[in-house]
């Protein structure tokens, strides 16, 4: 199944660059982050199938962190260099873990959609500097790319293929709302049976629940937005010359890759040109390092839990580390806890801290009983590859909606993360390892 899925996302891509001879050169507008890993896992299959890839690279996190792959990169010229992405990543981290969580999914939606829009201003000095200089755009005329692909979270990259005049591939969790896929993609959503994002139901709605169900989508329509659409449809239009919008150019897409899989997905209509790509980063297991192969192996029978709040979350107040520690400590499996916050006093001698761990390595071990998770995409997948049930302590953005969908599939309990008491969390633990479903 996996080859599949790789044979169609490579396929897909190839076909953009048919005709030009050997294929192909490939530009690529990145987003920071977890999309960053999981979209390094295609170029890096493109590059291995003698692809030229090229990542178009701007201030960010984890996208500058390999310098020596195969991959090139080139750096857009910013006007004014002086962006500092941990100040806005800390920022919304402050939001997300401290102030969204207190807030109804309504508050929240709209607190996550601000954010996005306080990031315009950054977002259009990126465009800036990388349309409104002529050498560097001339720079990637004369480089003959074949195809682009573009994380249409960040704005822009869809106008630079129209500028350059190269079909792109765009790749995408989910918009807010759907209103991306729905307005720009022409992806119907029938609201009947498809929950919207961030709603936390499942396909199977009862009348309230499909109620809140349009509720969620009209609000996601009039409310505010992921995007400020009047001030991007005017710098689309001003940029190319003529009255257009941001989704028209982005509807514009030949292929739209989504990060997930039916085995996450609920049924739902779909287009030919939308492919599911979710879970490609999923590997087999490597051998664990000597020490923590010895610790896990020291667990005997009761095997081991594995328990991560994901690369962004580092450290809890001292109360819900306690609280958590204390749960961990009642249940005989021995834990491994990615945490780099200060040691919990109700540490339990079966629980060891980790400022890092081999996730995928640990949940492909035989001994894995199973996983506590802040839900994010790429975990949720890792635990899937693997067949580990999960606990979900969602905590923001997709979290709380992936959780529903694993719960739905019968593969995880949720815990909330803000309401939580010890036993909460140790009786989901408890039914996770012991009552298989
Ligand atoms: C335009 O791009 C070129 C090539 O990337 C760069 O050297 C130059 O500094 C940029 N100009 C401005 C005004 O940023
Ligand atoms: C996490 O650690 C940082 C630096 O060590 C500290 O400033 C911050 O307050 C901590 N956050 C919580 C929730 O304890």
């Amino acid at each position: 199944m996996a080859s599949e899925k790789w044979t169609v996302a490579v396929f897909l891509l190839q076909l953009c660059c048919v005709g030009s001879g050997f294929c192909g050169k490939v530009l690529v507008w990145p987003c920071d982050m977890s999309h960053w890993l999981n979209l390094k896992t295609i170029l890096e299959e493109l590059v291995q199938r003698g692809h030229e890839v090229t990542v178009l690279k701007f201030p960010s996190i984890i996208v500058n962190q390999i310098e020596n792959s195969a991959l090139n990169f080139e750096n857009v010229p910013l006007l004014d260099g002086n962006e500092t992405p941990e100040k806005f990543l800390n920022y919304f981290l402050h939001l997300a873990v401290n102030v969204i969580p207190r807030l109804s999914v309504w508050q929240a939606a709209k607190m996550f959609q601000d954010l996005f829009i306080q990031f315009t201003a950054n977002f259009e000095e990126l465009c800036r500097s990388a349309l409104y200089n002529q050498t560097f755009m001339n720079k990637l005329r004369d480089a003959k790319y074949d195809v682009m692909v573009i994380d249409p979270v960040v704005p822009c990259g869809e106008l630079v293929a129209e500028v350059l005049q190269v079909p792109f591939v765009n790749t995408l969790r989910f918009s807010m709302g759907f209103t991306i896929e729905k307005y720009c993609g022409q992806l119907p959503v029938p609201l009947s049976y498809v929950p919207v994002t961030m709603g936390e139901l499942s396909d199977h709605m009862t009348f309230p629940e499909r109620v809140k169900n349009i509720m969620l989508s009209l609000f996601f329509e009039f409310g505010p937005q992921q995007y400020d659409f009047a001030f991007w449809d005017q710098f689309y239009s001003e940029t190319l010359g003529r009255p257009t919008t941001f989704c028209e150019t982005i509807g514009k897409a030949e292929i739209w890759l989504i990060r997930t899989y039916w085995d996450f997905e609920f049924p739902r209509p779909y287009l030919p040109n939308f492919e599911f790509v979710g879970g490609l980063h999923c590997k087999p297991a490597k051998p664990l390092p000597k020490e923590m192969e010895e610790f896990v192996q020291s667990s005997g029978e009761h095997g081991v839990v594995v328990f991560s709040l994901g690369s962004m979350v580092k450290n809890l107040t001292e109360d819900k580390a306690n609280l958590i520690a204390s749960a961990l400590a009642q249940i005989p499996q021995k834990v491994m806890w990615r945490y780099s916050g200060k040691k919990p006093a109700t540490l339990g001698s079966n629980t060891r801290l980790f400022n890092w761990i081999p996730q995928n390595d640990l949940l492909g071990h035989p001994k894995t009983k199973a996983f506590i998770t802040h839900g994010g995409t790429n975990g949720i997948y890792e635990a899937i590859y693997h067949g580990i049930p999960m606990v979900g302590v969602p905590i923001f953005a997709d979290q709380p909606d992936n959780i529903a969908h694993m719960k739905a599939k019968g593969a995880a309990l949720k815990v909330n993360f803000n309401t939580m008491t010890s036993a909460d969390l140790h009786s989901a633990l408890r039914a996770v390892i012991n009552e298989p479903s």
